[in-house]
Order: C-alpha cells, then structure tokens, then sequence
C-alpha cells in the first residue's frame, strides 16, 4: 500500500487542533486513499492533553491512520514532514504591544522554520494558521533558506469562505455557484474582500449587489466576522478555522477547479505591485501541487473608485496597482 504522508500539526491540543485533526484522520485533507502518519507538537504544558487526542484518535479507528506520535520537541517534529499545519501561536494578551507579540512568536516560528529547514522532507508544504500569520510565516519562511519560499503559505482560506458564504446567502444562491472572490491582504480586520471578479452561476455578480451593501456590510461583516464569533460562542472561530485549513491543503495537493480560483497569503512575487517577499494574500490557483497567483485582473467601477479604508501595506500597494492600471493609458489601450 502507499508511503503515509507525514503530517505535523502544532497546536495540536488546542481547539483548532481538535477540530482539525480528526478530519486529516479521516481523509478529508489528502483524500480517501492516502494513508497518513500524525505527529503533534505542544508545548510542555500540553503535552498530557495533546497524548488525550492521540488516544481519541486511535479510538477513531481510521483506516488511514498510519500512527500518531506526541512530542514537545521541535526538531523532531518535523522530521521527514511533508504538510506542516502551524496551528499554534502565543495570542496578544492583556497590555501586550505589537513588539512583543512579534517577539513572543519569532521565538516560536523561528525554531520551528529551522527544523523544517533541517529536516522536513523535500516536498514540506507549510500553512501558518497561528496568529499573526503572515507574520509568522515570514519569520518560520526566512528560516528555512533552501526550501522554496511558496511554499510557506499563511491561512486567509477562513477569511474566503465567509466571504463566498455571505454572497451566496444574500443572493439565495448556492454556495458552490459563488466564485472568484479574493481576499488581499491579511487575516485581519485590515483585509479586502473583493467581490469585483465575483461569478454567480457564471454571471458577474456585482450588477446584482447593491455598493452601499458591498461597503457597509459586507466587507465589514467579513472582515469582523471572527469577533461576531467571539463573542456568540465565547470562543474564537475553530471548526470553521479547521476546516478552512483542510480546503486550503486540500486545494493545493490536488488542484483548484479550472473556473476558479482561491484565496491564498504567501510570498509576493511583485505581482500587483506588492513586495517581494511580502507574505500577501492574493487570488490564487493550484495545479500540480504548486500554487500560482492569477495575474492581470482588471478592474470594476467600485474598486477603480477607491475606497478610504485602511489596508495592510499588502493590500494597499495591491489595489493602488490595480488603481493605476485604470490609468487613461491603459484605459485608452483597452477601448
Ligand atoms: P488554542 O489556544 O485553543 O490552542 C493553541 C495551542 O497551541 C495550545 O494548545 C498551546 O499549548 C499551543 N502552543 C502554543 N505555543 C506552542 C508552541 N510553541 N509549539 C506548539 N504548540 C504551541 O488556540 P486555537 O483556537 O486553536 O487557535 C490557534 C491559533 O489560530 C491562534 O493563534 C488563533 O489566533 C489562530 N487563528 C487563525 C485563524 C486564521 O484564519 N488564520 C482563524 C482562527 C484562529
């Protein structure tokens, strides 16, 4: 049978953790015959709990789990890996300034990009969920200088679904009719979700919304969607987080459909005028395991119009890109 793939997952005992884990069991993220081995890393602390959902996965009884080890050792952890799921992250606590919160997270994302460095295998593939993400997927990226920088990935895959879920819903339409909506930017309240390439059933999408709802509830009800959570269950997003991150891997293993495409934070190549390197969520599509930032789009009133909100340098430099490709040159090359 088939070499399990290894799959390391930080955070393991947390809630994003629980809700994640026994969907890679069940073949959810690789598909239904690609046996898997789980190797979950907590801190010290959380190692006995961490031990409790190895057991509960054993309980599972999955045909495609190949074995599941707990370890609070860094190295080791991803040793051989061939997904990392960086899950776990130190949240900004009370009185605590953006310094140390960065502080606080290089010293976990640096160790852990030179044990991928040191030992994953070659084809590791890296999604950060662990906040801030595209932060720390550029510390952990810059730490593993031989492996390909696309390959450290940063989850706006949340931020996408709940955007295609809400223009679904508000147009009575079903989800899977809804595509080609992009999140710029960060997992933040800074985001922008763009609905200006949007498709429903095919047909563009914007004609049928209305602008003041595109700027003053939608947008908004995406990007503070993860506080509306907070503060209905008390609890921040994380069976929706989890499986966020299994559509993410999932696409990028297996490919994206050929009418659309996704929503992606990774290391800028310069497209749409962000720097390189940068780590930026962009629309995106996957085939043969590689992800590749669509390029070129045009336009539509409402964006070309601009808006005042503020953006992450990202998203900002995106859109000023794609600003000024309205410019009257190009538009008089376009006529
Ligand atoms: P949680 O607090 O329930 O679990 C986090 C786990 O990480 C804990 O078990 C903790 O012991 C562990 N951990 C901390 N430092 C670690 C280290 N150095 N190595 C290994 N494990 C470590 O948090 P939850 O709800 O599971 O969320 C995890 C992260 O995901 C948070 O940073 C959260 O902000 C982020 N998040 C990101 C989303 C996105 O869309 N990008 C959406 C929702 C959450």
């Amino acid at each position: 049978s088939a070499t399990p793939v290894t799959v390391t997952v930080t955070g393991a005992a947390g809630q994003i953790g629980y809700a994640l884990l026994f969907r890679i069991a069940a073949g959810e993220m690789l598909g239904r015959d690609v046996p898997v081995r789980l190797r979950l890393l907590e801190i010290p602390q959380a190692v006995k709990a961490a031990e409790g959902t190895a057991m509960e996965l054993d309980d599972g009884a999955f045909p495609l789990l190949a074995g599941v080890e707990v370890t609070d050792d860094v190295k080791s952890a991803f040793d051989g890996a061939n997904i990392a799921l960086l899950v776990g992250a130190r949240p900004r606590g009370p009185g605590m300034e953006r310094g140390d919160l960065l502080e606080a997270n290089g010293g976990i994302f640096a160790p852990q990009g030179a044990a991928i460095e040191a030992g994953a295998a070659d084809d590791i593939r890296v999604l950060v969920v662990g906040n801030p993400a595209n932060t720390n997927a550029l510390i952990a990226q810059k730490h593993a200088p031989s492996v390909p920088p696309e390959r450290f990935t940063a989850m706006t895959r949340l931020d996408h679904n709940r955007a295609v879920s809400r223009l679904a819903r508000h147009l009575g339409a079903p989800v899977s009719d809804v595509s080609r909506v992009t999140i710029w930017g960060n997992h933040s309240a800074t985001q922008y979700p763009d609905v200006s390439q949007a498709l429903v059933a095919g047909e563009p999408l914007l004609p049928r919304l209305d602008r003041a709802w595109i700027e003053d509830e939608f947008i908004p009800g995406v990007a503070k969607r993860g506080a509306a959570i907070i503060e209905a269950r008390g609890a921040s997003s994380a069976a929706s987080a989890a499986s966020a991150a299994i559509d993410h891997m999932r696409d990028w293993v297996s490919g994206t459909p050929s009418d659309d495409w996704t929503s992606v934070a990774l290391p800028s190549d310069g497209s749409y005028g962000v720097p390189d390197g940068l780590v930026c969520s962009f629309p995106v599509t996957a085939a043969g395991g590689s992800w590749r930032i669509v390029e070129g789009l045009d336009i539509d009133a409402f964006s070309r119009a601009g808006s005042t909100r503020p953006s992450p340098s990202c998203a900002r430099s995106a859109r000023r890109s794609r600003r000024s490709a309205w410019s009257e040159p190009l538009l008089d090359r376009r006529a």
